[in-house]
């Protein structure tokens, strides 16, 4: 007698095998496209942020994208404190020795992001005895713990480490950072140097974010020569590169580049991405229909993106990827803050479109751009 299957089964049976037949069309979408890595001039890396999903390789169509793509990669989140190092007795290491076995699986340059910022950080870091903050000694303790453990652990396999993310206020002096107030302004310095006994071989990276301002700038080059005169191995500062269409403009991020080379400190754009929507709202205090009516009048492309705006998008791209090969003996990587559009956190409940490839992992006009770029036409 034939068995009789349940609606939902058989919905299910055919969407998996749409999923099956369509997957192997999407990959071979991405086989014929040319891959970035093979466009690249000499010597400076492309990569992208992966998620645990793809380090886990769970999100097929995008690992078929990192792989044909990509010759580096950075964990968009395994790697911070708090992921790593939920509790002052246990490191957490499976997803994170996955996401580093993909790398080179994958034969690519593994980076490490990252070790000290003050977001990411589980509260007990900084927590001290009855209720008051750690001091010195005892973040200090923290902090080599943390970063003697995670770095020695991946010594020799991770290539280079975001080893301080984010420590400079707008006006280029040292944000007010937990770790600041509990060790002092040389918790920098300590960082690198612990950084650098736990993996000698390893690159040691500054990363920061809106370094177009001139005066944060100005902060960025002033810490890095000062680690440097201390002794301090510091390889490169990481120029995150979340800009917009318009902002900053090319001359600014130009002035960026030719700041970094005249001080002698190379430059990666880090995190790069472009954020195509308006500011979000401030939600606080507002309830679900009230907050659903504010990002809904932010949310300009929740339908899609007008062929004028995506045109802008490539076009800005070409503008960045121009630049790089007009520095390219000051850059050693691009690397882009996710992989399609779908997995970034620019989206956060609305439907941004700021990377290469579009929800259905499709490369978009600007992904054509940059490869023209790049092959000089
Ligand atoms: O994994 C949890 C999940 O279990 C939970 O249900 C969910 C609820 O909110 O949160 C999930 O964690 C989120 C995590 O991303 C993974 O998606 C965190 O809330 C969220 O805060 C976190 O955001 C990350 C953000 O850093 C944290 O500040 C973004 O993914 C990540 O792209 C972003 O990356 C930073 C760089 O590290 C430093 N430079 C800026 C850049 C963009 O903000």
């Amino acid at each position: 007698m034939p068995r009789i299957q349940h609606p939902s089964a058989v919905v299910a049976s055919c969407a998996l095998a749409m999923a099956t037949l369509a997957l192997p069309f999407q990959l071979q979408a991405q086989d014929a496209a040319p891959a970035l890595k093979d466009l690249m001039p000499p010597g400076i890396l492309i990569g992208a942020a992966i998620n645990q999903r793809q380090s886990d390789g769970v999100d097929a169509a995008g690992v078929a994208i990192v792989t044909r793509q990509f010759n580096a990669t950075t964990p968009e989140n395994l790697l911070k404190f708090q992921l790593v190092h939920p509790a002052a007795d246990r490191f957490a290491f499976d997803a994170q020795d996955r996401y580093v076995a993909f790398g080179e699986a994958h034969g690519m340059t593994v980076i490490g992001h990252n070790l000290v910022w003050h977001q990411q950080t589980p509260a007990w870091v900084f927590a001290g005895e009855n209720g008051a903050p750690a001091d010195r000694d005892t973040l200090l303790a923290r902090m080599r713990e943390h970063i003697t453990t995670v770095v020695g652990r991946y010594r020799g396999r991770i290539h280079g480490w975001d080893v301080v993310n984010e420590a400079l206020a707008e006006d280029g002096t040292l944000r007010d950072s937990p770790w600041r107030r509990g060790i002092g302004d040389d918790y920098v310095a300590r960082a690198f140097e612990l950084a650098h006994a736990a993996d000698p071989d390893a690159e040691l990276y500054y990363n920061e974010y809106n370094l177009w301002k001139p005066e944060k700038r100005a902060g960025a080059i002033r810490l890095v020569q000062d680690l440097r005169r201390q002794g301090l191995r510091v390889d490169a500062i990481g120029v995150q590169g979340h800009w917009s269409l318009e902002t900053p403009t090319m001359d600014e991020i130009e002035a960026i580049v030719r700041d970094l080379q005249a001080a002698g400190i190379k430059a990666m754009l880090s995190e790069l991405d472009i954020n195509l929507l308006p500011p979000t709202p401030d939600l606080q205090g507002l309830d679900a229909a009230a907050r659903a009516e504010a990002i809904a009048k932010t949310n300009p492309y929740a339908n899609g993106l007008p062929d004028a705006v995506q045109q802008k998008l490539a076009d800005r791209y070409a503008d960045i990827f121009r630049m790089v090969l007009r520095h390219r003996d000051e850059f050693r990587r691009v690397t882009f803050w996710g992989v399609s559009d779908g997995d970034s956190w620019l989206n956060r409940g609305r439907m941004n479109y700021p990377l290469l490839w579009d929800r259905q992992h499709q490369p978009k006009p600007a992904f054509d751009a940059v490869v023209r770029v790049l092959e000089g036409r």
